[in-house]
């Protein structure tokens, strides 16, 4: 929490939980607050019972610095979170591997700083958010998602946010014969067929790779094509033409 320069600045008007490691910049920011904020003196990697409020929490800032992804792990396993959540972290980690060549980071959130190759130090160097921290967020998040990120750099800071918004369950399907998903679908095969009788190759080889392919073989067996069967049930072994299924 500091010393609350942004929660004075920005948050004033909801309800403001923050913990600060250090009890006198705690107090300070008790002050700074009022009644209102609830300021613990503690630390933020430790699960507080008194920071769980009655209402969920829309926004999470981590802004210790260093690390933030332990103390955003603990947060995300203990807190009530609202359906759309915004979080930012200020991310200081690359600077430890950028002093050493053969630093590099264990997996994220605990993120232990270890000995290993110039190689992964420059990787993670590098690509720190889109092949670490990225993808540590996304697991964590899921089954919610991010819907839209930002992030920038200063010296050796990342500073980043995500908006995170709980899964919305895609809609059943339309079953409706002459209006719905499989008229649809429908509609679409009658083209690709009418392309593909018309000699557009790649249409054609579209359409029987999706539409004539092997329908069943016996576990271990070879899936065979199902040969176009005339009405009157012969074949002609056109080996092109194939049952619509
Ligand atoms: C960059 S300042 C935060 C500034 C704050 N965002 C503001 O607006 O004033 C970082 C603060 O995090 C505190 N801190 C560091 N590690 C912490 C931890 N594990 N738990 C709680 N506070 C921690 C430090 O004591 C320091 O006051």
């Amino acid at each position: 929490m500091g010393e609350a320069d942004i929660a004075a600045e920005l948050y004033g008007a909801r309800p403001i939980v923050g913990i600060e490691i250090d009890e006198q910049i705690a107090d300070r920011a008790r002050a700074r607050l009022g009644r209102d904020a609830l300021v613990i003196a503690g630390d933020a990697e430790v699960w507080h019972p008194e920071a769980a409020l009655a209402e969920p929490y829309a926004i999470a800032d981590l802004d210790a610095f260093a690390n933030p992804y332990r103390a955003l792990a603990v947060f995300w396993a203990h807190a009530a979170r609202a359906a759309r959540i915004v979080i930012f972290g200020t991310d200081g980690m690359r600077l430890a591997i950028m002093q050493q060549k053969k630093r590099t980071y264990g997996p994220l959130p605990d993120g232990q700083i270890r000995m290993g190759t110039p190689a992964v130090n420059r990787h993670q160097w590098a690509h720190w958010w889109t092949s670490f921290v990225r993808p540590y967020l996304v697991d964590l998040v899921a089954p919610a998602t991010i819907s839209s990120e930002r992030k920038y750099q200063r010296a050796h800071m990342l500073y980043w946010a995500v908006v995170v918004d709980r899964t919305v369950e895609p809609p059943a399907p339309d079953l409706n014969p002459t209006t719905g998903t499989a008229a649809e679908i429908a509609s679409v095969e009658a083209s690709l067929l009418e392309a593909a009788q018309s000699g557009n190759v790649p249409a054609a080889m579209y359409w029987l790779e999706h539409k004539g392919g092997p329908v069943w073989a016996k576990p271990g067996a070879r899936a065979e094509y199902i040969p176009w069967l005339d009405d009157d049930g012969s074949s002609d072994g056109d080996a092109e033409r194939v049952k619509l299924r």
